[in-house]
């Protein structure tokens, strides 16, 4: 692409920013551009488009075809026991210390299809505290809520998410979890008896709790710095006294306003927890 037509592209990518957030409510200005570029382009090839004016109208005249915009522009990758290191340290200095509470309250943000939440259930449900947990899992994305609800994921994961479990410090057989079914698996809904689905859009909607643990991984990666200081000052919000913050290997909040706040539990895995 010629430098004009690059600057042509990226006004347009603005132009269909304010466009959805007026006609959908998304707001993704506080995205970071690299990311929304490479993804636009991807969906003009993927889809066949042939220019931003075929784009927008099919975005704006289709709620459907804004829907499968909206799984390509929000990255929805996701594994079980992603970075057992980061399970392994949260199930060594965190929950021990969650276990002397008599109620839990813990927020999964940007769930995604519910890997990452399954596999914290497990780990609660092995360290005993998982019956008295409320866990709160959100995602801006509604569709991908409605397939973490139902804990079925693909069984061509299951070699990387049985080593996964067990290098996050797993105790039982990973197989006792699941059932496999015509290539998935199934995981056992008992451990997500006590969780509450929610969208909610870290980049406009407000705190709704005050938890003991939030959880935010592989999300504001996708943000701008400053939409990702909003974010740190909406968790810190909506944290109690001593509440923990685990971001994992690819989010710091070393740059930010916000580490005034905080003591680092684990520097490699980004695991926080609030100074008063
Ligand atoms: C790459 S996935 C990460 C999933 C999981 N946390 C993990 O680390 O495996 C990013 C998730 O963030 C969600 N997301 C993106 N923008 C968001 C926003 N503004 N508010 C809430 N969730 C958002 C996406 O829909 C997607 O499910």
């Amino acid at each position: 692409m010629k430098l004009e037509d690059n600057n042509i592209f990226e006004q347009e990518v603005e132009g269909l920013i304010r466009d959805i957030n007026t006609s959908y409510g998304y707001d993704f200005s506080g995205y970071s551009r690299a990311s929304i570029y490479r993804r636009v382009k991807r969906f003009l090839t993927n889809k066949n488009l042939n220019s931003m004016r075929d784009l927008k109208i099919a975005v704006f005249s289709d709620p459907f075809y804004f829907e499968s915009f909206l799984q390509e522009i929000t990255v929805n990758v996701t594994e079980m026991f992603r970075d057992p290191a980061f399970f392994l340290s949260l199930r060594k200095n965190v929950l021990p210390i969650l276990s002397t509470y008599p109620h839990i309250k813990i927020w999964d943000a940007g769930c995604s299809t519910g890997e990452e939440l399954f596999s914290l259930a497990i780990l609660l449900q092995e360290e005993g505290l998982l019956e008295r947990t409320r866990i709160y899992a959100t995602d801006i994305n509604q569709k991908v809520l409605k397939k973490a609800k139902e804990g079925i994921f693909p069984a061509n994961q299951l070699a990387a998410s049985t080593s996964g479990y067990y290098a996050s410090g797993g105790k039982k057989e990973f197989t006792s979890y699941y059932i496999s079914n015509y290539g998935n698996l199934k995981f056992n809904s008992s451990l997500i008896k006590n969780v509450i689905f929610y969208p909610h859009n870290l980049a406009t909607d407000s705190s709704f709790n005050e938890f003991h643990l939030i959880l935010c991984r592989n999300v504001l990666i996708y943000f701008t710095s400053e939409l990702q200081e909003k974010v740190f000052s909406l968790f810190n919000g909506s944290q109690v006294r001593l509440g923990y913050l685990a971001l994992g290997k690819k989010e710091t909040l070393s740059m930010s306003e916000a580490s005034k706040s905080y003591n680092i539990i684990d520097k490699e895995n980004r695991i926080y927890r609030k100074t008063s």
